[in-house]
């Protein structure tokens, strides 16, 4: 790795030391052969047999050429040293950078050979093939985990707690210990330097903002789309009739459209900005009207591969696909149980959390800021000494924007604090 990174110094080096041994050479046979024709003339060859200037010369000329290249120099000098004064901030701006893009592209290669096939290229999140093992350590299934986004990740942990995350992993979950205090194979620079590609690679808060509301227009859909499928449930007839008016239309309009063979990619592209805005309208809606529905949505958000949800780390299974080849296995029965909406999972369960927090105003705090470790929350929270509940509003971490919105952030916690 190191050679690679150091691959252009290198050669520039090598080259250089090449150039400087063939010059030497060259400076030694020359002076071989010069000493060899040298042999017994020295009294001829003596400089002080020859004829020098003569004193009118000395005093005169020569003294003046010798006085003036005097003066020249100082005078370069004068010019040159505030000059380099004035552009040693810079230089020194520029190596820092030089040094500090240095480190980030060796961490974007150990990122891209070390995490990439779980975490996606360029941090966007994907999936990590995991082996469920029951409580004797024999095999029951395997399951695909979903792997959160990092390009948000420095908004919602200190570089600090990354760092802790990197070096012990996640227990019970595909996420292995790289640091050495956990037995992984990195070494402590190895991870600074992981940390600085992950610092390069985040989004802007607008960017976040807007995969925040991709990932609910998502949910609606497929809330609105399953529907459609089979309205039995009488809570989700409600709502189907609710969102029908505008919304259930618009989706089947969108869905006609791109199934018909003949439809042009203007029509596509009109019918799902059709599609758009109503979902955009019907969240506005959503969050002033039922805020704890909303809230819902932004729990359980697919965004960024769950990087900005609750429920992976809330609801125990939310990341793998327990209901399917899992939730049938007769095995499985009381191992992994259906998910409870908030039931727990590596995060404790929220099901009465209102015997934590009293008011929604300290829990909507709480949430904002995440764990600092060991920071004394609620009636008698206290977090762990390496601070896991990630912060989701401003100023959770050093980075300026936050996750979710302050109203984003009161929808969720008013959903659970109706968790039952
Ligand atoms: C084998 C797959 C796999 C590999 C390889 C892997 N991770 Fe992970 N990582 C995961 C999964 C899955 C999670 C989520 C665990 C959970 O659900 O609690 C995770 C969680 C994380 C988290 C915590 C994210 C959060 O918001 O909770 C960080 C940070 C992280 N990984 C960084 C890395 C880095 C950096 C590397 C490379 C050095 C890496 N991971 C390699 C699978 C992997
Ligand atoms: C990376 C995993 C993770 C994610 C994601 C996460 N939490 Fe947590 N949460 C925890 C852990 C772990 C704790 C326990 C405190 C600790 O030791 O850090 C906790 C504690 C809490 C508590 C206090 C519960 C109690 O009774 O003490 C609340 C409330 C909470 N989380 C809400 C949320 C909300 C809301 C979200 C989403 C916006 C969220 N959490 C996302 C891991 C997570």
């Amino acid at each position: 790795m190191i050679i690679y990174a150091a691959s252009t110094q290198r050669t520039i080096g090598l080259v250089l030391a090449i150039i400087v041994a063939a010059g030497f050479a060259l400076y030694v046979l020359v002076n071989i052969r010069a000493g060899r024709k040298e042999i017994g003339a020295e009294v001829e060859l003596a400089p002080n047999r020859k004829k020098y200037f003569d004193d009118e010369v000395l005093e005169t000329r020569r003294l003046d050429i010798a006085l003036t290249a005097g003066v020249a120099v100082l005078i370069i000098i004068a010019l040159c040293l505030p000059l380099y004064w004035l552009g040693e901030p810079g230089r020194q701006e520029g190596f820092d950078n030089f040094t500090y893009d240095q480190f980030a592209s060796r961490g974007g290669e150990e990122y891209e050979e070390l995490c990439a096939q779980c975490h996606g290229a360029a941090g966007v999140g994907g999936q990590a093939a995991y082996t469920v093992l029951d409580e004797q350590g024999r095999y029951i299934a395997g399951v695909s985990w979903t792997a959160p986004a990092l390009n948000t990740i420095l908004y919602r942990f200190t570089e600090t707690e990354v760092t802790h995350i990197l070096n012990y992993g996640r227990p019970q979950s595909p996420m292995p210990a790289w640091g050495g205090p956990g037995g992984g194979p990195l070494t402590s620079q190895q991870l600074e330097t992981i940390v600085e590609y992950l610092i390069e690679i985040q989004l802007t808060p607008e960017q976040m903002a807007s995969e925040v509301q991709e990932g609910l227009r998502e949910s609606v859909l497929k809330e609105v789309r399953d529907l459609n499928l089979e309205a039995t449930d009488s809570e989700l007839v409600e709502l189907y009739n609710d969102l029908f008016d505008g919304l259930g239309d618009a989706y089947l309009h969108d869905l006609e459209i791109r199934q018909n063979p003949e439809a042009d990619v203007e029509e596509i592209e009109e019918a799902k900005e059709d599609l758009q805005h109503l979902l955009d309208d019907y969240l506005v809606d959503l969050a002033e009207k039922n805020a704890a529905k909303y809230g819902e949505y932004l729990f359980n958000n697919p965004a960024g591969a769950g990087a900005y949800a609750c429920a992976r780390c809330h609801t125990a299974g939310s990341s793998w696909n327990a209901d399917n080849e899992l939730a049938m296995n007769p095995n499985l029965q009381g191992l992994i149980n259906a998910e409870v909406p908030g039931g727990g999972g590596f995060g404790p369960s929220l099901i009465g959390v209102t015997s934590q927090f009293s008011s929604a105003e300290d829990q909507s705090a709480f949430v904002s800021v995440g764990c600092e470790p060991n920071l004394q929350y609620g009636l008698n929270g206290v977090c762990e000494p390496s601070g896991q509940m990630p912060g989701f509003g401003p100023n959770a971490t050093e980075l300026e924007g936050s996750m979710l919105s302050l109203e984003q952030i009161a929808a969720i916690v008013e959903y659970e604090r109706g968790l039952e």
